[in-house]
C-alpha cells in the first residue's frame, strides 16, 4: 500500500473478447491477495467480465483501447471500467423482468447481474462520449 493507503493498477485493453481474460486472470490475482474467498473472486471475475464484454460490444470505437482499472484498498477493491464508444441514455435502461425472460431474444442482463454480485454500483454514460462503470466489492461482506 501507497501512503493513501491506495493503490492502483491500471490496464489498456484491445477492444477484442479474447482479451477478456487477461482481465479476469488480473483481478483473480489482485483478489486473491487481498483476502477475498473463493466465491468472492467468481463474482468479481463474472461482474468484470460483463463490463468488458459491454466495452466491447456497445461501446466499442474504432480501434480504441478501452481502460481498466484496480484501486486497492485495506477493505475493498474499486474496479472501473471506461470506453470511449457510443454511450448509450443509461437511465433508460430497465432491470430485467425475471419472471418473464424473453426465450427468443437473449440479453439485456449484464448491468442486473454486475448489480447483484458487486455491493456498489455507478455508471456514467454520455451518447457519443463513451461509457464508465465503478464497481465496488469489500472483502469479507458476504461471508
Ligand atoms: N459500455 C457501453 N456502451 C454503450 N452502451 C452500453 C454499454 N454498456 C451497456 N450499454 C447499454 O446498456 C444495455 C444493457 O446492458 P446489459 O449488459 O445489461 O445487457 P446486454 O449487453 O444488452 O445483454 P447481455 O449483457 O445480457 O448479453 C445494452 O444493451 C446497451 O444498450
Ligand atoms: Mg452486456
Amino acid at each position: 500500500m501507497n501512503k493513501t493507503n491506495k493503490d492502483e493498477i491500471k490496464l489498456s485493453i484491445p477492444n477484442k473478447p479474447e482479451y477478456v481474460s487477461v482481465v479476469r486472470l488480473t483481478v483473480t490475482g489482485i483478489a486473491n491477495r487481498m483476502g477475498f474467498n473463493i466465491e468472492e473472486i467468481e463474482d468479481l471475475k463474472v461482474a468484470i467480465a460483463e463490463a468488458c464484454s459491454n466495452a466491447i460490444t456497445h461501446g466499442h470505437k474504432d480501434d480504441d483501447n478501452f481502460k481498466v482499472s484496480f484501486v486497492i484498498e485495506e477493505n475493498k477493491l474499486v474496479v472501473t471500467v471506461c470506453d470511449s464508444g457510443r454511450g448509450c441514455m443509461i437511465n433508460d435502461i430497465k432491470n430485467p423482468d425475471l419472471d418473464h425472460l424473453n426465450q427468443e431474444k437473449e440479453g439485456g442482463l449484464g448491468i442486473f447481474i454486475i448489480k447483484s454480485l458487486m455491493d456498489d454500483v455507478k455508471i456514467s454514460s454520455s451518447v457519443g462520449c463513451g461509457t464508465t462503470i465503478m464497481m465496488t466489492k469489500y472483502v469479507g461482506v458476504d461471508r
